[in-house]
């Protein structure tokens, strides 16, 4: 599964990257309201620091002017995907857009149909949102799986991209069920590391180390 990491923030970018393992950006208009600095700007820096897919999502909501965002959007950097929300102007731009050749995340997915929709309009990929569902007692994975299942029968040429993951069983989970891709906050990132048993294990063999290398050294010296 390829990770990406859901954020605006250069710091969180440039600290992630360079463990090797990151595949990607998507960001938001919240996510980048956050950060200050030109929108823009920051997206360039993004694409410098990260070698794929960086999101960037449009504001308008009617599909002429989401058009005109999105290929203003592509045209800043050859990494960048025009996010898109999943309403019906943003179907007729993804339509646009993609047989332009501009590929498009299509975003705020909450359900299989909307999903199906999106891969038919042409979108490169389908954000299903899964903690917010969870949010309203609804569970977010299995709308990953039910996209998975649906896709799997055609051929589509739309990765699955599971979002709003908020913590590290979301990601696991999204990974179990074959989601092309799972995006997560820079928290939830640095939890899939960490594990207390790897620290304490850690710490024995160096002592360990430590306690044979100060005993060859007295052996040698008597
Ligand atoms: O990529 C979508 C993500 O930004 C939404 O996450 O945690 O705000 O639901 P969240």
């Amino acid at each position: 599964m390829k990770i990406f990491l859901d954020t605006a923030s250069l710091k969180e970018i440039r600290e992630a990257a360079t463990l090797g393992v990151v595949d990607g950006i998507t960001t938001n208009p919240s996510l980048l309201a956050k950060e200050s600095g030109d929108p823009e700007a920051i997206l360039l820096e993004i694409c410098q620091i990260v070698d794929g897919p960086i999101s960037a999502e449009v504001v308008a909501t009617e599909a002429e002017g989401m058009v005109r965002e999105g290929r203003h959007l592509a045209s800043l950097h050859e990494n960048i995907v025009v996010k898109v929300p999943c309403i019906a102007e943003g179907l007729k731009a993804t339509k646009t857009l993609s047989a332009e050749g501009k590929r498009v995340n299509m975003t705020l997915v909450f359900s299989p149909a909307q999903a199906l929709l999106a891969a038919k309009a042409g979108a490169r990929y389908v954000s299903p949102f899964v903690g917010r569902l969870d949010d309203i007692s609804t569970p977010g994975m299995e709308l990953v799986a039910d996209i998975i299942q649906i896709f799997d029968h055609y051929d589509y040429d739309c990765e699955v991209l599971a979002a709003s993951l908020r913590h590290p069983l979301h990601v696991v989970e999204a990974a179990r069920m074959g989601a092309d891709i799972g995006t997560m906050p820079m928290s939830v990132f640095t939890q899939l590391l960490k594990h207390p048993l790897t620290d304490a294990g850690l710490k024995r063999f160096l002592e360990d180390w430590e306690r044979t290398k100060a005993q060859l050294a007295a052996k040698a010296s008597r």
